[in-house]
């Protein structure tokens, strides 16, 4: 497969490695200013985030604007080798301008103003904050427009929250309005208002959904959450303006947070130049496994690499050692800081960034990880083993500009997920959309298939399979796209809880999945139930089943779950949480329900539509359990898997007729795979111990087998 490389900055020639760095803390202390650029080029560090929470020292009063501190470590720093990623410092505001400008801070969900302090907390439509705004942008943008060492800007930080101030409420009044054409009574129709007397009669009279206020209109709801999205990317883009009228050219990014919740990071994505995320994994943890955890930040990382899969992303945040904000904060073991880090590159970042550089000596973060400890030397586990992911990337280089080329789309739906939590049904102990959208990928992953995370508008055109679990509201549309794409040939498998509602979460008549989609499937439900965890239900794969994929027989097929077998050699998988009735089913009945009133009636059924196959699971199970789906998809797709040994990862990236193949042994045992051939990037590192000064990284051949110690990592080129 021969793809171009897309290089983020082709100045740095390479993976970048560094972070947040927060000089401006030890302006005083020029000594130690100096240690940490030595220490960063002794841990192969090439980039620095510069300002992101310095607004009170570029302006410690109102309009006394002055950057000198700022270029003169931006200089000294470069003069070192040493990029910076040049922040906004909107992510706090200094004292003068909350005491002048109250409209600054923002407003909970009863209305209450804040007062001053924290930070991420300001109202993104007050007029007064966003002059202040356009004022320092405007200034940074022009003094560093044609800094040589300015690699982007990083706009903000964490973006996130709502505010419920009266500008607001006035901007989200104006906001349905443009949304509705300006006519009331499209909004009561979409809204469904006439229940319990909710009918407006001008769009003044509507309110956020206060927390003592009204709350029970699911159509506000989602249009609340909706108009934040737009409010955040106003902000954002503003910022953004500023800064091109400015006259600043370099690319731009805002750091963004894992499963993120109170944004659809797909509509904001459109606006900015590169993708960047902050990952802080909760290592060596009491619930899980730490591969099971890792193979959640996979998830993340396709997620945000999935938002511009044609380019690299970035990993903008990591912590080095441990994070101090957590119920338990645990230090990694030695070699899970490697690991971590070649994920991200594994996955498609071009990046291995930290929260921090150096530990600041005061106030909440002081005992937050970083590079560089209070203790100052550059002996410390945790800095040897930066020191060692800094080789590291210098050793894979190349890798730096290929991205993933993944056939496989995982549907992910933002305005899906806050209607599936918002609906008055299921239990909302289980619904668990995200959890059940990571468990397919985790599918996919265990049989060595890499997939992407998609949307319901992103482009479709280059995957064969897609999983839309749980896709419960219907964007405009997207009833036509998925019978389109399914009868061009694709692979396409949808669950339970379906096509229930619009996208104004107005129910579908007529039986779902709505929107022409029982066409598609070949069936309707008409009754979802939800169990107990108590509740013992289980349905049966028919035999030949089994058939339609071509490694699957039915006694692989009930080895690879919890599943036994029963004298009807049918075999039998537990279900958990939901059970759809299915009726009018005109597709193929690949597994019937064994229990209670449902018994004997479809449980997961198969239709072919067009040229393509559309799966139907009415039930939820464990993935494993329904594995004969997924290989049944995949084989039809063409797309090659092989079952990888259970805590190992494989990913892919591609680039100027170059393949890298990524093996991560995410638990402390030896593995060993077969069939692997080509040359490891980071040869002669089977047993990982990323603490040790002596580890090296060479090319090593593989010609088959591939060993892996405790955490190791291969990077396999051919
Ligand atoms: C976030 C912020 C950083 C820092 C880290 C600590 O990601 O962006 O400023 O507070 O958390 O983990
Ligand atoms: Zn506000």
């Amino acid at each position: 497969m021969i793809m171009d490389k897309k290089i983020l900055f082709p100045q740095v020639g390479g993976l970048l490695h560094g972070g947040d760095y927060n000089p401006e803390q030890w302006l005083d202390r020029p000594d130690i200013l100096e240690k940490d650029i030595e220490y960063m080029k002794e841990a192969g560090i090439n980039v620095v985030s510069l300002g992101i929470f310095s607004w009170a020292v570029h302006e410690p009063t109102e309009g006394n604007i002055n950057f000198d501190w700022l270029e003169s470590i931006m200089d000294r720093l470069y003069e070192n080798g040493i990029y910076t990623v040049l922040a906004t410092p909107t992510g706090a505001r200094p004292a003068w301008l909350d005491e002048k400008y109250p409209s600054a801070m923002r407003c909970d969900e009863m209305g209450v103003r804040a007062h001053h302090g924290l930070r991420h907390n300001h109202c993104m439509q007050s007029p007064e904050f966003r002059e202040k705004v356009r004022i320092m942008d405007s200034a940074l943008g022009k003094r560093f427009a044609n800094h040589p060492a300015v690699l982007m800007w990083h706009i903000s930080n964490e973006l996130g929250g709502y505010c419920y101030c009266d500008t607001c409420r006035k901007k989200f009044q104006e906001w349905l309005a443009d949304r509705y054409d300006h006519d009331i009574e499209k909004l009561n129709k979409a809204w469904w208002t006439t229940f319990w007397s909710h009918k407006f009669n001008s769009f003044d009279q509507i309110d956020p959904p206060y927390k003592n206020g009204e709350n029970c209109v699911m159509g506000l709801n989602l249009d609340w959450k909706r108009y934040n999205t737009w409010s955040a990317t106003d902000f954002m883009k503003f910022e953004i303006d500023t800064l091109r009228q400015a006259g600043a050219a370099q690319p731009t990014t805002t750091n963004y947070m894992e499963m993120f919740y109170d944004y659809d990071y797909a509509y904001m994505s459109k606006f900015i130049d590169v993708i960047s995320w902050d990952n802080y994994p909760e290592m060596h943890n009491n619930w899980q496994s730490d591969a099971e955890h890792l193979l959640e930040r996979s998830f993340n990382h396709a997620l945000f690499r999935s938002l511009k899969p044609e380019q690299p992303f970035m990993m903008m945040e990591s912590a080095p050692g441990l994070v101090n904000w957590r119920p338990y904060n645990k230090y990694r073991r030695p070699g899970m800081h490697r690991l971590i880090s070649l994920q991200a590159i594994a996955t498609g970042s071009d990046t291995v960034q930290y929260f921090q550089i150096r530990k600041s000596r005061g106030c909440s973060e002081q005992y937050h990880g970083a590079v560089i400890d209070h203790i100052g030397t550059n002996d410390t586990r945790v800095f040897k083993e930066v020191a060692g992911v800094g080789r590291d990337l210098a050793a894979i280089s190349d890798v730096a500009g290929t991205i993933a080329k993944n056939e496989v789309g995982i549907l992910f739906d933002w305005d899906n997920r806050w209607a599936v939590d918002d609906a008055w049904c299921l239990s909302n102990e289980t619904k668990n959309y995200d959890k059940t959208c990571m468990s397919i990928y985790n599918e996919f992953m265990s049989l060595g298939v890499e997939p992407n995370i998609i949307s319901s508008d992103s482009d479709w055109s280059g995957y064969k399979v897609i999983c839309a679990p749980m896709l419960y509201l219907l964007h405009d549309g997207i009833g036509e796209k998925i019978s389109e794409f399914v009868r061009a040939g694709g692979q396409f498998m949808a669950t339970y809880f379906t096509g229930y509602v619009n996208e104004s979460t107005l129910t579908w008549l007529g039986g779902f999945p709505g929107d022409g989609l029982s066409e598609v499937f070949g069936l309707r439900s008409e009754e979802i139930d939800t169990l107990y965890p108590e509740d013992e239900v289980s349905i049966s794969v028919k035999k030949d089943a089994s058939n339609f994929c071509s490694v699957s027989k039915a006694g692989e097929l009930v080895s690879t779950g919890k599943a036994s077998q029963n004298s009807l050699g049918i075999g039998h998988v537990a279900v958990h949480d939901y059970q759809e009735m299915l009726r009018d089913v005109s597709a193929d009945v690949l597994a019937v329900y064994d229990n209670d009133y449902m018994a004997g009636k479809a449980a997961i059924t198969r239709n072919k539509y067009g040229a393509g196959m559309a799966y139907y699971v009415g039930c939820r199970t464990d993935q494993a359990d329904i594995e004969f789906i997924y290989r049944a998809m995949l084989d039809a797709a063409g797309i090659d898997y092989e079952k990888l040994p259970v805590g190992v990862e494989k990913h892919t990236r591609f680039g100027d007729g170059v393949q890298y193949d990524f093996y991560m042994n995410c638990t402390e045992e030896d593995v060993c795979l077969d069939g692997v051939y080509g040359v490891d990037l980071l040869g002669g590192d089977s047993d990982a111990n990323a603490m040790s000064d002596a580890r090296v990284s060479g090319d090593v051949g593989v010609a088959g087998q591939l060993r892996l110690g405790r955490y190791g990592v291969a990077v396999v080129k051919h």
